[in-house]
């Protein structure tokens, strides 16, 4: 291997102290962050407290919202609950302060709307206080192929799944860059990892959410405003009711995961600060295997996995309607 390559060569051929120098510190560097990786994945981090932190959960009003607000409950920490469906939302806030929760406020808010979410946001600041754990849940999935799809179906994908977040972060990231606390809480989901068949709306609105969490973590971490975290969360198929009639190809390695599991994970990441979360933990082998398997071996796999005829029963919350 060429060294200079990499440590750069000035114009008179003489290789360049200073970049051997930032060569040797970024790789000193990296060796105590694998360590330090290696450590904490031997140990666990610490969690951190969240007991008076004001934590905004869309969506709350029923699955994963509904036990993530719960679960929060039970750390101590003050709960604003924004759901689209009053009757929802008013029946988690019943349920968080049942399970000890002595400050808990529900909101109607359609997220999808972009003046409602600055409305309510506004009015969350000041009858509750700046928000400190931010966590975008809500979510709809149109379950259609892509020329079936109506476009209005389309862009309400995006307007919930993905642009919402674009409003919550501008109504409440100011707040928490002017502390230097925070924590982003983006749910996307493994369809915001892999495009999908029946799924193209769906994935298009979980790719553009996981992108766009991303790119705000990384402009906070140059910023060096380091009080502010970041967790992503890719999840398979979960039992709420939003993806009823899907399937899985491979129960053992991609099984159709329980609500109360999900949640203890994501509010694990949360509470670890862990930037990324997929579940099952097989999403991670999966997604190396995508970064390098030639297409005709990745194409198998999926079909394996049951991945093309994932959709093929899809009758999401229509089922309960
Ligand atoms: N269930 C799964 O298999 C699965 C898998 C991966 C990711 N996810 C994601 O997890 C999140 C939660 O999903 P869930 O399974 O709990 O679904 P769910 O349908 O049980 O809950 C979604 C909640 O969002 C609310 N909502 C919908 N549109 C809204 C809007 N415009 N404004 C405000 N609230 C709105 C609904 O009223 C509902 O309470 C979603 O973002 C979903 O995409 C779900």
């Amino acid at each position: 291997m060429n060294l200079s390559l990499f440590i750069g060569v000035s114009q008179n051929m003489a290789p360049d102290l200073n970049s051997a120098k930032k060569l040797f510190i970024f790789l000193g560097k990296s060796v105590f962050a694998l360590l330090e990786a290696m450590v904490f994945a031997l140990i666990p981090k610490p969690r951190k407290d969240v007991a008076g932190e004001i934590v905004l959960v869309t969506g709350a009003g029923s699955g994963l919202g509904r036990l993530l607000a719960l679960s929060f409950a039970h750390l101590g920490s003050v709960l604003v609950l924004w759901d689209i469906s009053k009757e929802g939302n008013e029946e988690t806030c019943k349920m968080a302060r049942e399970a000890g929760a002595t400050r808990v406020y529900a909101y109607t808010c359609d997220c999808s709307r972009r003046e409602e979410v600055y409305r309510v946001a506004d009015q969350v600041k000041k009858e509750v206080g700046d928000v400190s754990i931010l966590i975008n849940n809500a979510g709809i999935v149109t379950g259609k192929n892509f020329l079936d799809c109506p476009d209005e179906l389309m862009e309400k994908s995006f307007d919930v799944n993905f642009k919402a977040h674009l409003w919550t972060y501008k109504a409440f990231l100011p707040a928490m860059i002017a502390s230097n606390h925070g924590h982003l809480v983006c749910i996307s989901s493994l369809a915001g990892l892999i495009g999908a068949n029946g799924l193209a709306d769906y994935c298009a609105s979980k790719f553009a959410a996981f992108g766009f969490a991303e790119s705000v973590f990384v402009e906070t971490f140059v910023r060096k405003q380091t009080g502010i975290k970041t967790t992503i969360v890719c999840p398979f198929l979960i039992k709420t009711g939003m993806f009823e009639g899907c399937t899985t190809g491979c129960p053992t390695l991609l099984p159709i995961l329980e609500p109360e599991y999900a949640v203890r994970k994501i509010v694990d990441a949360i509470l670890q600060e862990k930037l990324y979360l997929y579940i099952p933990r097989f999403l991670y082998f999966m997604m190396f295997l995508k970064s390098f398997m030639p297409l005709k071996a990745a194409l198998l796999l999926t079909e394996y996995l049951g991945g093309f005829t994932l959709m093929d029963g899809f009758l999401g919350h229509k089922k309960q309607d």
